[in-house]
């Protein structure tokens, strides 16, 4: 039997029937089962016309090209969906509550609007009064964005089914809530039910829908991580509170690079795009201090340098403490091990005090050199060059070893005015003739060389 003449539709789970019934047999919920409108546009309509129906791969490209990507004009909002938004598609914006994500996803509402797509913004945390308050503070009254303030899901997909949006943004996905299911909005049931609402939505209709998630204190998507295994983009708002550098994050991209960065900077008129990050992560730096570190990282597919600052003293008795912002803990443990066992440079007694200038969260291992150095900076009380910039991977048994993307973080520095860097021996080198490269097999020459130890 055919699905493709389906014209009913439970609201609770989203099965399809030819005819209408009390009782839906796929969820057992009640009254859950509405008549849709014939399925006729859309990507959707057009893949179950081809179902069935092997083709080859090759054919693809020429018989079902893919939608154009709609772009916002937001530079750094597109770089990390991939190159703009992908028709059809979901995706979830998670954060802290007050990091700015509904300032973020009005600005790119705003300026999706101003390229010419259609845009539906739906808040069910603001009144819409407020949310124009908002716009007016960003600037944003002239865009011709569509506004709503509303929570019940069933009203929100009538709507979005009438209008037929290119995007809608829903704000947030916990105060959604669907009266088949008999939680509180917010809930797990709520929160899974309503994104599958709307994701099936997405798919169906052709609307490329934005679903914002506040994080629990746990860091998940508060209630499920379903909701992420249900998008098909996960991005992350993050930021240190009290710094006005915000960093959108993707972690899980179907259609783009996963670890993809944007950088914002939280204004008085809202967030302004950041073009050259490692200018802003640096910019604080001044005279040589001991503890500081200049680390040349990749984020997602740009070089971003970043400065890594260390302070060590000494600690009262009982275990010493070690405090990490922007770093894994875990990292930290594995090098001090590394430079007390392999160096003989031990951190007992000490207190270790980690943290990433700027609010940036650094996951790449390549770090660990610049941390190293950092950490004996500080406890030498040696400052390193101010135009050194350092990466590389530490081992267990304390050899370097090389990093990708050699040529890119050395050139990057070169375009920052460093003159020096170190790296693991046996680097791919190139790229950038103005930078003095130091390559060192492991740490103990770092050690040696550096700190005279
Ligand atoms: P908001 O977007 O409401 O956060 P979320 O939706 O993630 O909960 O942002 C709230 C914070 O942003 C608030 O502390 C004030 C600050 N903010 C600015 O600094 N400048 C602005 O222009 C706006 C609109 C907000
Ligand atoms: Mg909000």
């Amino acid at each position: 039997m055919s699905k493709t003449s389906a014209s009913f539709t439970c609201t609770g789970c989203g099965a399809s029937y030819r005819k209408w019934a009390g009782r839906c047999d796929a969820c057992g919920a009640w009254n859950t089962i509405v008549e849709e409108a014939p399925l006729s546009k859309g990507p959707g309509a057009k893949a179950l016309t081809t179902r069935g129906k092997a083709v080859p791969l090759s054919d693809l490209s020429s018989e079902d090209a893919p939608l154009p990507r709609l772009a916002s004009g937001m530079g750094e909002f597109d770089r990390v969906l991939g190159g703009g938004l992908v028709p059809a598609s979901a995706i979830l914006v998670g954060g802290d509550p007050g990091i700015g994500k509904s300032t973020l996803l009005l600005q790119a509402a705003a300026s999706f609007a101003r390229a010419g797509a259609k845009v539906l913004y739906i808040s069910g945390e603001e009144a819409s009064a407020q949310v124009r308050m908002r716009a007016q503070r960003l600037g944003l009254t002239d865009a011709p964005v569509q506004l709503g303030a509303e929570t019940a899901l069933r009203d929100i997909l009538t709507t979005l089914d009438t209008e037929r949006p290119a995007l809608a943004v829903i704000d947030s996905i916990q105060t959604m809530w669907l009266d088949t299911v008999e939680s509180a909005p917010g809930s797990v049931s709520q929160v899974r039910a309503a994104a599958h609402e709307l994701v099936t939505f997405a798919k169906r209709r052709g609307v490329a829908v934005i679903l914002v998630g506040h994080v629990t204190k746990e860091g998940q998507i508060a209630g499920p991580r379903v909701v992420e295994h249900m998008v098909d983009t996960v991005l992350y708002f993050e930021g240190e509170r009290g710094h006005q550098f915000r960093i959108l994050r993707s972690v899980k991209n179907r259609f783009g690079p996963a670890d993809e960065i944007g950088v914002f900077e939280m204004t008085g008129a809202g967030l302004s795009e950041v073009a050259n990050p490692s200018a802003l992560f640096l910019s604080a730096r001044d005279a040589p201090a001991p503890g500081s570190a200049v680390f040349a990282g990749i984020e997602g597919t740009r070089p971003v340098l970043t400065e890594i600052q260390a302070l060590v003293s000494p600690a009262p008795p009982g275990s010493p403490r070690r405090t990490v912002v922007g770093l894994d803990s875990g990292r930290l443990s594995t090098i001090l091990a590394v430079l007390e066992a392999r160096c003989g440079i031990p951190f007992t007694g000490l207190d270790v005090f980690l943290n990433v200038a700027g609010g940036l969260r650094v996951s790449e291992p390549a770090a660990d050199l610049a941390v190293a150095a950092a950490l004996l900076s500080a406890r030498e009380d040696v400052a390193l060059p101010t135009d050194m910039v350092l990466f590389g991977e530490i081992s267990l048994s304390g050899a370097l070893r090389p990093v990708g993307q050699t040529e890119n973080r050395l050139k990057e520095a070169q375009k920052l005015g460093f003159s020096q860097a170190v790296v693991p021996a046996r680097s791919r080198l190139g790229g950038a003739d103005a930078i003095r490269v130091r390559e060192m097999t492991d740490l103990t020459a770092v050690v040696g060389e550096m700190f005279g130890a």
